[in-house]
């Protein structure tokens, strides 16, 4: 189990000081470190590579610098595209580390997921291609790996909604669309995509397309990947665009992630004209029973609101 003391809206750090650069993070426990992942946005929002730091508490982060590198002209991931919401999964029959990202053109059109291949969770990471599935538009993705090993990538696709597919046995492309859903009384999926699974229950949040703006996210509930989901709710007070931020990812911090009573939250305050030093707001989330919800209490760092 792992204790987090560290809690509001603030600027993670390395240890030399300097803003960690986890926009859009991706975190994971492999053995008993946490590895982070994020867009690296010192100079605005053209690919500058993925960065990685490694914690232990989530609030000194290891800068372990650059781990998949910008490519050369003409790439997916070259230095005139953009490279989102980086994940990383280990994948227990190849035993490689799978990074996938959302590859995108400047005007977020290209709409495409970057498969990168690491022999370790610090990389070096090696782009091999990039995927879609009968090629619909893929902008925010997230992963979830199951309790049985199986993988999976939510992808927003604003023609049809957000889906939940599931990745071969090497984590390398999509075999099946699980899911296609569209929030409640919504014309779209939802972005920014995260689940985790507690007592045999899926929670999945995601958040409205309102760009670097926040809004009231939301989480729907499953027994099945394939769903009937339920309802989409609110889990933070309503009007408070979940206390002005877009949801990254739900972490479980218990030693068995698919039974852990503690989860945190944490998500990008995103600074549109200063991307590199946008906060994230990182707050416990309960969840059981099919709720979920954040709150905000006094002792924070930070406030509600930019
Ligand atoms: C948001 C998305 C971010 C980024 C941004 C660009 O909707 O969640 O990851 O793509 O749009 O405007």
């Amino acid at each position: 189990m792992t204790t987090v003391t560290r809690f509001g809206a603030f600027l993670p750090k390395d240890t030399d000081g300097n803003v960690a650069q986890l926009h859009g993070i991706g975190v994971w426990r492999f053995g008993d470190t946490w590895y982070a992942y994020g867009e690296n946005k010192v100079n605005g929002n053209l690919f500058q590579g993925v960065a990685c730091y490694t914690t232990k508490d989530f609030d000194a982060w290891e800068n372990h610098g650059i781990v998949l590198d910008v490519q050369e002209d003409g790439s997916a991931l070259g230095a005139d595209r953009i490279g989102e919401r980086p994940k990383v999964l280990h994948c227990p029959k190849t035993g490689k580390y799978v990074m996938l990202i959302h590859a995108e053109t400047p005007g977020y059109g290209y709409a495409h997921i970057g498969v990168a291949v690491a022999d370790d969770p610090l990389g070096p990471f090696a782009f091999r291609t990039t995927i879609t599935w009968r090629g619909y538009l893929s902008r925010d993705i997230g992963v979830f790996q199951d309790s049985d090993g199986a993988a999976y990538v939510m992808s927003e696709d604003r023609d049809h909604g957000t889906h939940i597919y599931r990745l071969s046995d090497d984590y390398l492309t999509i075999v099946e669309d699980v899911a296609c859903e569209r929030a409640t009384d919504y014309e779209y999926g939802l972005e920014s995509p995260t689940i985790v699974k507690k007592d045999g229950l899926y929670y999945w949040f995601g958040s409205k397309l309102t760009g670097w703006s926040t809004n009231d996210n939301m989480f729907s509930t499953a027994t099945d990947l394939h769903g009937p989901w339920s309802e989409w709710r609110l889990f933070a007070p309503a009007g408070s665009q979940t206390f002005d931020s877009q949801v990254d990812i739900v972490v479980p911090l218990g030693d068995d992630p698919y039974d852990s009573d503690e989860f945190l939250f944490i998500g990008d305050r995103w600074m549109k004209d200063d991307l590199g030093d946008s906060p994230i707001v990182q707050l416990p989330i309960v969840i059981g029973d099919g709720k979920a919800s954040i709150a905000w209490d006094e002792s924070y760092e930070g406030s509600t609101h930019r």
